[in-house]
């Protein structure tokens, strides 16, 4: 049985008095839960620190939301991956379609990052999804399977055991129209099969989160898709009392699969 993940990307949002705020709430409404599922944060790169401070020996991890190749360098402006352990990050997102699409990152590169998160020790939460465009023209399964590969060629299937996978539909994210549970299985369900290709039994045990205007109020409609393992959740997740509803919709699922 696969473990739930509700994962909070916190994008460029908040500020250390907010943050600060928000991680206590989290710490304490986390007090109770069970390890029967994972929470991470991914909060900004200028946040690490506070975060590592609050959550630190809580059932909470966190990580990075994004990382460029190598230990340092000449890269202005970038942050590596020794970096982010440094700050006790377990996780890592690469290729969140906010990357791919404003900041132009390709296949390539994500699939370098990907590489390397990895080879740092670092969980790569690998981020897919098609355009409305590409859904409207049928493409949505070109796309994942573009994004998949790229990723499986330079990596090699193996690297997938300690990965995670986010499917998150681009016209889903931060515009309030989520996926419906139906729409989004028959995506996860696709990931599965592309991935059973290649290794049947990481293809069973590798998480595939949903993202995409995640909220408390549709959280338990996904959640109960037999091959959506939990939600990365943006908007929803900067603030404790969804996140946590969020959280604990997971925990149910969990509970209820035993
Ligand atoms: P959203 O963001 O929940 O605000 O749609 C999800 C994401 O971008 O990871």
């Amino acid at each position: 049985m696969r473990k739930k993940m509700v994962a909070g990307n916190w994008k460029m949002c908040g500020s250390r008095c907010n943050v600060d705020a928000l991680a206590d709430a989290i710490k304490k409404g986390t007090k109770s839960f069970s390890t029967k599922i994972d929470i991470v944060i991914f909060p900004s790169f200028v946040h690490l620190q506070l975060i590592e401070n609050i959550l630190v020996d809580t059932l909470v991890s966190w990580g990075g939301q994004n990382l460029y190749l190598g230990a340092q360098g000449a890269f202005t402006g970038e942050i590596s991956g020794p970096m982010l352990v440094d700050y006790g990050c377990q996780y890592v997102l690469v290729g969140h379609s906010e990357r791919r699409i404003i900041f132009h990152e390709d296949l390539k590169l994500i699939a370098a990052k990907f590489k390397t998160a990895l080879e740092y020790g670092l969980k790569p939460v690998l981020c897919i999804g098609e355009t409305l465009a590409e859904r409207e023209q049928q493409k949505t399964e070109k796309v994942i399977t573009e994004q998949l590969e790229s990723v499986i060629e330079l990596a090699g299937i193996d690297a997938f055991r300690h990965a995670v996978i986010a499917y998150e539909p681009v016209w889903a994210i931060g515009t309030g129209l989520t996926a419906t549970p139906e729409q989004a299985q028959e995506v996860h369900a696709f990931i599965r099969k592309l991935l059973a290709k290649h290794h049947p039994d990481i293809a069973n045990t590798i998480c595939i989160l949903y993202g995409g205007s995640v909220k408390a109020d549709n959280a338990a409609g996904l959640f109960a898709m037999p091959d959506i393992d939990g939600g990365l959740v943006g908007g929803a997740s900067l603030e404790a009392k969804s996140f946590l509803a969020i959280c604990e919709n997971a925990l149910e699922k969990a509970a209820g699969s035993v």
